[in-house]
């Protein structure tokens, strides 16, 4: 029986920031942002909007009334948890109007839980074929204002439909999780931003990926010839390429060659939106099967990694009427408006965060299909608009 990703949607804020305003603006060259980190845009997040209404999102645009019928369990993959107790699927389940049948769950492991999501969601429909799981990749990346993180920032999600007629990836049974008790990334309870050692933390990535996908090598018997792309979990672009160059050395061969073109067509849409965190490598592979060389029948391998630390490296074959089964992603990057950089800063200090006070949001500049309309009695408020 084949299991895998039957649909994919993607969904971030309808505004952005150029990272070469934002460059100027902290007195740093626009070369390192866009070559050196290699990040040309950046979703900006107004505070009308959360993990909650882009995952929302995310899934409506890819849910027809009767794929609707058939979810049986949703599992939201975040770090931008907005509750330490209730999972925020329950919210996105009633802001799609699903029926109450529906198992809820939400999962943590920094930028790594939405591929343990897809896992998971592959035993419950190996038990039974019936079933479709709706898993949703959606974090909001946040460093803070002035910090070497800030041009990493980004945020959306990624909703995915996984059952046993999967029309984009069916995945392999063969995968190797890697994990590690490591101080890269991290984010205390009482802090709204992430403590991030970065340097040390694109090392470690680079380290187990490697560890990841020899293993995978040994345990299959396959070389890289054997993949038509590898996809990785892209916090910036320039990290799939540390990370692909690890393994390819000084390789100028036809291979390493088409390895190389075809990691450039899963960046295009992170260089414009920025870390996703659980969601990143699912873009990745969105922009790939959108940009670059791909067809059905093609092995891709997929490479998660998030910090704390784990990793999984893992395939998939591509299959018939992938094409269709995606969201036009270049369109809707199109509709964006960019905000002026003190836009950007007041939204950032504007948002709900971890204070308890009521709160009412101005709603009238945000159109999208669902809101964050404020605050009251410590319960989020949101609101279906379209
Ligand atoms: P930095 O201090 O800006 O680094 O931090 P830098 O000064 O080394 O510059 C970065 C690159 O720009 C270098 O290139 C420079 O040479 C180049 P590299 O050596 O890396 O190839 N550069 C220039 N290029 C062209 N023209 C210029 C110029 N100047 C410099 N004028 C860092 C960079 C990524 C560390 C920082 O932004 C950061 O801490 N980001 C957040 C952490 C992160 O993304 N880590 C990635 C791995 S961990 C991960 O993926 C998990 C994560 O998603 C979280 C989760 O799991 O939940 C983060």
């Amino acid at each position: 029986m084949k299991i895998g990703i039957d649909k994919m949607a993607f969904a971030t804020t309808d505004q952005y920031i150029d990272l070469r305003e934002l460059a100027t603006r902290r007195g740093v060259d626009p070369n390192k942002y866009t070559i050196g980190i290699g990040q040309d845009r950046q979703a900006v997040v107004p505070p009308t909007q959360d993990i909650v209404t882009l995952g929302a999102t995310a899934a409506a645009k890819l849910l027809t009334p009767a794929l609707a019928k058939r979810i049986s369990t949703i599992m939201v993959a975040t770090e931008s948890g907005i509750d330490n107790s209730k999972a925020s699927a329950i919210y996105v389940k009633h802001l799609l109007g699903l029926n109450d049948f529906v198992r809820t769950v939400e999962l943590k492991e920094a930028c790594y839980s939405g591929t343990a999501a897809i896992q998971f969601a592959r035993g419950l429909v190996a038990f039974n074929p019936q079933e479709t799981v709706l898993v949703i990749a959606t974090d909001i990346a946040r460093y803070g204002l002035n910090t070497p993180g800030e041009v990493t920032q980004g945020a959306g999600a990624v909703a995915m439909l996984i059952s046993a007629h999967p029309h984009v990836l069916a995945i392999e049974p063969t995968t190797v999780a890697y994990s590690k008790d490591i101080m890269d990334f991290w984010r205390p309870l009482y802090a709204t931003e992430a403590i991030v050692n970065g340097k040390y933390s694109t090392n470690v990535y680079i380290d187990f990926f490697l560890q990841a996908f020899t293993r995978y090598q040994q345990l299959t018997g396959q070389t890289l010839a054997d993949f038509a792309g590898l996809v990785f979990h892209l916090p910036f672009t320039k990290m799939g390429k540390k990370a692909l160059e690890g393994l390819l050395g000084d390789r100028t061969d036809a291979v390493a060659q088409r390895m190389r073109q075809q990691l450039h067509a899963s960046q295009v849409y992170c260089r414009q939106v920025g870390n996703l965190y659980t969601g990143s490598l699912y873009l990745a592979l969105m922009s790939l099967l959108q940009n670059g060389q791909v067809k059905a029948g093609d092995r891709l391998g997929l490479f998660s990694y998030g910090s704390g630390a784990e990793g999984e490296f893992y395939s998939g074959i591509v299959q018939e009427g992938f094409t269709t089964a995606l969201n036009d992603i270049a369109a809707d990057l199109k509709t964006r408006h960019q905000v002026s950089i003190d836009q950007y800063e007041r939204f950032f200090n504007g948002r709900l965060g971890m204070k308890s006070a009521d709160r009412q949001f101005d709603l009238s500049h945000d159109r999208r299909p669902f809101v964050l309309a404020g605050q009251q009695n410590h319960q989020r408020i949101y609101r279906r608009q379209k």
